[in-house]
């Protein structure tokens, strides 16, 4: 009792302090936080919290791309935060041996596990390697061909128009994660949990994934020791993160379970089986996970964050972005026309692997959906040794170097005076091809050796999703919907994205 009345009086006066120092801040002009004695920049980025990306962006464009925070006295939270090409090409890729993740990072990211997003070192090469090999196998992408037309054809378009013959709205984002969900699961643990059906399903597993970014995002935030209280008080934040664990685990320990004894799938892609197989043979020594089944946990959870959040969040914001773009939607469909001679007799256009790569325009408008929205909105890197970044900036040993990918996307010094407008014609070549940018440019799938390994994967899943929704739909975002990002490290859209559909008369 005497604790909890003492933490309410430190509370009380942590938030009185906080107040004036925000009335005194509100009243400056320019972005960049006042660095208070004690409380550090601390104050003003409680402050922003809500709208904490956006307010990164500011202060980076004030500074030239690159910015020291400091935090509060004893909290270790002091770091460098940049948007610069060259620094990002320097910590990701020319001086990658030594910006590893680091230990702040996995203590964040402790939900994670053994997983990848979470490893460095040896144990990193063992996860890339075995994935890596996994994804290049040859059957993988007429597997994901099949599996991906499927939730289309059985789980998507018939949801879609379950809601359109109901007359009522819909929020899209809600069914692009349920879609990718659906698929990920089915591709990691050969399982689909058909959350996609008019019904909307509720599935704990399917929504925890919300919480959890919501709540580490606030780890990044909050110093330590006060997010390791609330942890430990179970409240706030914190306590959606221990429930979405526990949803995790419930999920994915019997899924685990089941492919110990299945020897032989028939039409599954036996990813995990072959997890398990490496593991046993060489990756046991470099985890710190006792058993193979927890270190099956942890690979299983990452990929299913890697698969469902990213894939979903780009598409969201692509029809978005295209609704109040309509002569963009207009050339996509005009490119579809004009490239795959459209018009089947049947209930719906089918869109494959190999087609979906034709269409150029579509593909230069995910990229702007994903410049102006990286679904993984920052990265964080600690260096082993000290170093002196391209901007001259001098980075002690361990010092957190956090990468802001929102920000590049919105900065005229990095895409031009245009960098907030939607231009799909920026991705394509004058010779009509796909222009490439350079990764450290447009970081959306990351740079170096860490770059992520489903990007292809995705711009296949994206193409023939987006491809089939524009191709049978007219899509109106519902009036007065408020759309803005999440404050979390997945930028979804926080009140998800409610559309109106009509169907396309293409037959
Ligand atoms: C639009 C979709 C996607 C985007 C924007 C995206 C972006 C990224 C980014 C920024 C990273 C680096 C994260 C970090 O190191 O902290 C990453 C890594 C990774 N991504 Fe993706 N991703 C997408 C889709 C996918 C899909 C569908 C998969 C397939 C399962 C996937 C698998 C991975 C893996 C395994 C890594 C870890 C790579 C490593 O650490 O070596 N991604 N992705």
């Amino acid at each position: 009792m005497a604790l909890y009345v003492c933490l309410d009086i430190l509370l009380v006066s942590i938030t009185v302090i906080f107040l004036y120092l925000l009335r005194i801040g509100a009243q400056r002009k320019s972005s960049s936080p006042t660095n208070w004695p004690v409380l550090g920049m601390l104050p003003a980025v409680i402050h922003n919290a809500h709208r904490i990306h956006e307010y990164a962006t500011e202060i980076l464009i004030e500074s030239n791309g690159t910015f020291e925070f400091k935090g509060p006295w004893f909290c270790n939270m002091d770091m460098l935060v940049t948007s610069d090409p060259a620094n990002i090409h320097h910590v990701l890729s020319k001086n990658f041996s030594n910006y590893p993740k680091g230990p702040e990072f996995r203590k964040i990211f402790e939900i994670l596990g053994d997983g990848i997003f979470n490893a460095d070192f040896e144990l990193w090469e063992f996860h890339r390697k075995t994935t890596l090999s996994l994804m290049t196998q040859p059957n993988f992408y007429s597997f994901l061909e099949r599996n991906t037309w499927q939730k289309i054809e059985k789980g998507l378009l018939p949801t879609l128009e379950g809601f359109l013959e109901k007359g009522v709205d819909i929020d899209l984002q809600d069914l692009f994660q349920r879609f990718t969900f659906d698929s990920i699961c089915k591709l990691v643990l050969d399982y689909d949990p058909e959350s996609l059906s008019i019904e909307l399903p509720y599935i704990p597993c399917e929504k925890a994934f919300n919480g959890a970014v919501e709540a580490l995002l606030h780890r990044h935030i909050l110093p330590e020791w006060i997010w390791k209280l609330k942890k430990w008080l179970q409240i706030g934040k914190e306590k959606t993160l221990m429930k979405a664990w526990k949803s995790f685990d419930d999920f994915i320990y019997p899924l685990v379970s089941i492919n110990d004894e299945v020897e032989k799938q028939e039409d599954g892609y036996r990813l995990l089986k072959s997890f398990q197989r490496k593991y046993d043979e060489i990756g046991k020594k470099c985890s710190a996970r006792g058993d193979s089944h927890e270190f099956l946990r942890d690979t299983s959870l990452n990929l299913m964050l890697a698969g469902r959040d990213t894939t979903s969040t780009c598409l969201t914001w692509l029809f978005w972005l295209l609704a109040a773009n309509p002569s963009a939607e207009m050339k996509i469909r005009q490119e579809i026309e004009d490239e795959l001679h459209k018009k089947e007799d049947k209930k719906w256009r089918n869109f494959s692997v190999e087609e979906s790569k034709k269409l150029k325009y579509l593909h230069g408008a995910l990229c702007e959906s994903l410049r102006l929205f990286p679904p993984v909105a920052l990265e964080h890197k600690a260096p082993i040794r000290p170093d002196i970044l391209p901007t001259g900036n001098h980075i002690e040993a361990n010092k957190v170097v956090l990468l802001s990918f929102y920000s590049m996307g919105r900065m005229e010094m990095i895409w031009g005076e245009d960098c907030l407008d939607f231009k799909p014609e920026r991705w394509i070549s004058e010779r009509g091809g796909i222009k490439h940018e350079p990764s450290y440019k447009f970081t959306a799938f990351n740079a170096g050796p860490r770059t992520c390994l489903g990007k292809e994967m995705a711009f296949i899943q994206m193409k023939m999703v987006a491809a089939a929704v524009i191709y049978h739909y007219n899509i109106e975002v519902v009036r007065g919907h408020v759309v803005s990002a999440s404050d979390s490290i997945i930028i979804q859209m926080k009140h998800g994205l409610r559309v109106k559909l009509s169907k396309r008369n293409v037959f």
